[in-house]
C-alpha cells in the first residue's frame, strides 16, 4: 500500500482584501496519511479542509511544496500519467454531486474501470462483482439501473461511495462524505470506510459530523489554514 504525503505544502488563494490581496486557504504544513489507518479533519466552513484535499488529491497544485504518492511526486507528472495514477491508486468522493446524469447507478459506480482499465489487474477481479458487493454493501443495490435524477441526495452520495471503492484505491479521500446521509446510512459508511483502514488502506475523512469521530485512528482540525493533531480525550 502506498503512502500520501504533503511536504510542506500550502494553498494560497487570490482574494481582494484590506491589507493584501492572497491569503492562505492552507498554511505551509507536512501532512501525511499513512497506510491502514483513519486519518479524520474537522473544523469550520471555510477553514481550508476541501483545499487540503484537493491538494492531497492531485487535483489541486499546492503554491509550494510538494505531494508524493509512494516515490511519485504527483505535480511533476503530466496530465495523463497523472489521472492514471490517481484512478489506480486514489479513491476520491468529492464534497459536491458528480453523477453522469445519462449512466445509470451501476455504470456511474464503474466508470473509473471503464475510462482506465488496465488489462493485467483487471483480468483478476471482477469490477461487475465488486460493483454488486459495494452496492449491496451501501443499500443501493435496488437501484442499478435507475438514472441519478430519480435519486435521493444521500442515495447519490453512497453511489459516489461505491464508485471511489470500485478501483480498490491505496487511498480513499472523502470530503464530507456522510454530509446528507441519516444515522442508519452513516453508520453503514463509516463501517465501509473503517473496514477499507482495516485492510491496510490510509483513509482521509473531512467532515464536521461528529459521529465520525468513534471511527477515527488519528484526529485532526483545522482553523483557518492551520493545521492541529487532536489528542485523544479517552
Ligand atoms: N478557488 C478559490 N479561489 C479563492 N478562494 C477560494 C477558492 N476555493 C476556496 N477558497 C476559499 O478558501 C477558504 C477555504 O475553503 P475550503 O477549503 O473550501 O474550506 P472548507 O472545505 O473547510 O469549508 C475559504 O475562505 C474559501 O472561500
Ligand atoms: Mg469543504
Amino acid at each position: 500500500m502506498l503512502t500520501l504525503r504533503g511536504e510542506g505544502i500550502s494553498g494560497q488563494f487570490i482574494r481582494k482584501r484590506k491589507d493584501s490581496n492572497v491569503f492562505y486557504a492552507v498554511e505551509k504544513t507536512d501532512f501525511e496519511l499513512p497506510p491502514g489507518t483513519m486519518t479524520v479533519l474537522s473544523g469550520e466552513s471555510g477553514s481550508g479542509k476541501s483545499t487540503l484535499l484537493h491538494m492531497l488529491a492531485g487535483l489541486l497544485r499546492p503554491t509550494e511544496g510538494k505531494v508524493l504518492l509512494g516515490d511519485n511526486d504527483l505535480y511533476s507528472l503530466d496530465d495523463k500519467p497523472l489521472s492514471i495514477l490517481r484512478s489506480r491508486h486514489i479513491g476520491l468522493v468529492p464534497q459536491g454531486q458528480t453523477p453522469l446524469m445519462a449512466l445509470t447507478v451501476k455504470e456511474n459506480i464503474l466508470l473509473p474501470c471503464t475510462l482506465y482499465r488496465q488489462k493485467d489487474r483487471d483480468g483478476a477481479v471482477d469490477r461487475e462483482k465488486l460493483a454488486e458487493e459495494l452496492m449491496e454493501r451501501t443499500g443501493i443495490a435496488d437501484l442499478r439501473d435507475v438514472l441519478p435524477k430519480e435519486l435521493s441526495g444521500g442515495e447519490l452520495r453512497r453511489m459516489a461511495i461505491a464508485r471511489a471503492l470500485i478501483m480498490d484505491p491505496d487511498v480513499i479521500l472523502a470530503d464530507e462524505p456522510t454530509g446528507d446521509l441519516d444515522d442508519e446510512n452513516t453508520e453503514i459508511v463509516l463501517g465501509l470506510f473503517k473496514e477499507q483502514a482495516g485492510k491496510g488502506k490510509a483513509v482521509f475523512l473531512v467532515t464536521h459530523d461528529r459521529d465520525t469521530f468513534a471511527y477515527a485512528d488519528r484526529r485532526f482540525t483545522m482553523r483557518s489554514g492551520k493545521i492541529e493533531a487532536v489528542r485523544d480525550e479517552a
